[in-house]
């Protein structure tokens, strides 16, 4: 899965126009730190930070031993996974898409190599902006998944397609999950501003990666496109696993979690629930039916 073809992110010229747009969009509408929030609102911790009938828990009975106090502590904390998940992630984009630009650089296609700068850039602005929201709601960041270090190292060694397909199905299932739980009127202003201005800018990354999937599958010899899927598939597993329940959250709240760090079956019935299976099927639909059309699951 190593090998590299003599052109990287090939077949990319029959998206140039996909791609200006997507440029010409980066260069126009974007996150100033300062302005895309009306910071001086604050954040109302009375409010849920996301509809409360997709708690991790919700449908189990450990839901149940919750008061609503409880529950919206909860909510609050599932909140901070989601914003420190994008965190760790952003801070590996840059990093990532920055070795394929410095690798890279005569091979790429010149939109591609333009484009993969304005990425790397957004990504960072949004660790400013997701930093700066966490400190305003004073909320505890979580620490990465254990798999995630040698992943992003396996990664760094891969052909740049590998890593633009991982990176879309991480940011795809990453923005279903939370536009599917947030843009609700219930839910905080400032929380549901914060994650749809975020969004929006996530949207042209998921086009570009797409494009650039897209032309992999197509072109990309059978037995490489078929490592590959097998990879983005085992991706895809873990990650149904860590948006479905992360145990980290006993640690914070300030009272006994009913699910413990250490209860691997009570934790396995929680991710295998009913209410998370229902939820997946739904929240994800669009990156499930993707991801059927090219085999990767
Ligand atoms: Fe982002
Ligand atoms: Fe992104």
């Amino acid at each position: 899965m190593t090998a590299i073809l003599g052109t990287v992110m090939a077949d990319a010229a029959k998206h140039h126009r996909t791609f200006n747009t997507l440029i010409r969009a980066s260069h126009t509408s974007y996150i100033d730190l300062e302005t895309f929030l009306p910071w001086d609102i604050g954040v109302d911790k009375s409010k849920p930070p996301k509809k409360m009938d997709q708690l991790w828990i919700h449908g189990t009975s450990y839901d149940e031993q919750l008061t609503p106090e409880q529950r919206l502590e909860v909510a609050w904390l599932e909140t901070a996974r989601d914003l420190s998940m994008f965190i760790h992630l952003e801070h590996f984009l840059p990093y990532l898409y920055g070795g394929y630009l410095n690798q890279y650089k005569d091979q790429l296609d010149k939109k591609i190599y333009e484009y993969l700068m304005l990425f790397a850039r957004e990504e960072l602005t949004h660790i400013l902006a997701f930093r700066r929201f966490m400190q305003l709601a004073d909320l505890p960041l979580f620490a990465p998944p254990t798999t995630w270090s040698p992943f992003t190292n396996a990664l760094t060694a891969l052909r740049p397609e590998i890593g633009v397909l991982s990176t879309l199905i991480i940011e795809w299932m990453a923005e279903l999950a939370a536009m599917h739980c947030t843009q609700s009127s219930e839910v905080d202003p400032l929380t549901r501003q914060l994650f749809h201005a975020h969004h929006n800018e996530e949207i042209r990354h998921i086009t570009f990666a797409k494009a650039i999937g897209s032309a992999f599958f197509q072109n990309a010899p059978a037995a490489e496109a078929q490592e590959v899927r097998q990879f983005l598939g085992t991706l895809i597993k873990g990650l149904l696993a860590a948006f479905t329940y992360n145990p980290e959250i006993s640690a914070f709240t300030s009272f006994e979690f009913p699910v413990r760090p250490d209860d691997a079956a009570a934790i396995d019935r929680v991710r295998n629930s009913e209410a998370n299976r229902q939820l997946n099927e739904t929240r994800f639909r669009k990156l499930f039916d993707w991801c059927r059309n090219y085999g990767v699951m």
